[in-house]
């Protein structure tokens, strides 16, 4: 067994010497830490700030964002991705007004019952707003704990995974639990990385087993990870008098947020596929541009085509007809944004 007291003693003296600053920090308010850990799943720090410091004048307290709209939420949460963090946000922010009187609680096990909170987040609320002594174990966590206890198995594996989880537990100090765990963190992102780990700056490198036995750099053992599924799409960004065709997604991937039409022909013939499945006339209006958009199990190979049509189209059944000025005002994903782009470029003109 690790002398855990002695690392983590000399983890919370690095971080009190190198924590890098963040709005988050030095506070004790708990519907900050878990915007802030909402955000920061998947997502880099310096993506976060401008997005957290906009969503807190937005929604200052947890009453202010439980009484918003879906919409409005997704709106401030447009271009950070994975959106369903948003909408569990604003689901779970509701569940605290109604099941916690407005305050969230400070035992993980009851975090955990509110949506979007799982183990991670519930860790890092519970520690960081309440300096309850538990782990919050992220991807950065089990590479740090894999080297420094030397775990070479793979972490994809349950049991290897339930170990590391129960050395990072029983290494978390009854005192700044929150600083300590904040402190596993920096020195995932900014010291112990994933490929090349920067041991000579390591404040922990002389308890690593990794660094002891010089195989740091291959460490953790990674399942393998399956190429994403590539999708091929056309999308036309029709224009009709001075409006262009849009719709809100109702599929699980990207449900709530704003897209083109996307169309499961190919590109040659997406004036015909309009014209049969939604009655509008439309001729190209500029060159197609590809684009393509990588999500985690997928990748979108999109064919944008410029396209006109006669003014005064009704509705077609889930789409609409929208100005440049209420296009602004939807939220798109990252994406849309070649399509957007093009569709902002003609109503411009
Ligand atoms: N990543 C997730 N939560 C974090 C935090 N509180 N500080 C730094 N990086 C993080």
């Amino acid at each position: 067994m690790k002398q855990f007291s002695l690392i983590s003693a000399s983890l919370l003296a690095w971080y009190d010497r190198c924590a890098r600053t963040m709005p988050w920090r030095g506070i004790h308010d708990p519907y900050r830490t878990w915007v802030s850990e909402a955000m920061l799943q998947q997502t880099r720090v310096d993506t976060v700030l401008p997005y957290y410091e906009r969503f807190l004048q937005r929604f200052p307290a947890l009453p202010d964002l439980a009484a918003s709209d879906e919409a409005d939420v997704l709106k401030q949460w447009e271009g950070l991705g994975y959106y369903s963090r948003a909408r569990n946000l604003l689901k779970g922010a509701r569940q605290v007004m109604e099941q916690f009187g407005g305050q969230l609680p400070s035992e993980p096990a009851l975090l955990r019952k509110i949506s979007g909170i799982g183990p991670y987040t519930a860790g890092a609320i519970a520690s960081i707003a309440y300096d309850v002594r538990v782990p919050a174990v992220d991807g950065n966590v089990l590479r740090v704990f894999s080297r420094l206890c030397g775990i070479r198995e793979n972490i994809g594996l349950p049991e290897v995974r339930k170990k590391l989880e129960s050395l990072a537990a029983a290494a978390v100090p009854e005192k700044r639990p929150g600083d300590y765990n904040q402190a596993v963190m920096d020195l995932g992102a900014t010291v112990c990385v994933p490929g090349t780990p920067d041991c000579t700056r390591c404040p922990l490198s002389s308890f690593c087993d990794a660094f002891a036995h010089g195989d740091a750099e291959s460490l953790p053992i990674m399942p393998v990870s399956r190429p994403p599924k590539a999708v091929r799409w056309s999308v036309p960004v029709i224009i009709s008098g001075g409006r262009t065709l849009v719709r809100c997604r109702t599929e699980s991937l990207l449900r709530g947020m704003w897209s083109f039409p996307l169309l499961d022909c190919d590109p040659g013939s997406v004036f015909s596929f309009l014209e049969k499945k939604y009655r509008i006339r439309a001729q190209a209006a500029g060159d197609p541009v590809h684009a393509r958009h990588v999500f985690t199990h997928l990748v979108w190979e999109m064919d944008v085509i410029p396209a006109i049509a006669e003014p005064g189209l009704p509705d077609p059944a889930d789409f609409r007809w929208v100005t440049l000025e209420t296009l602004s005002g939807l939220a798109f994903p990252a994406a849309m944004n070649v399509p957007l782009q093009a569709a902002r470029h003609i109503l411009q003109a």
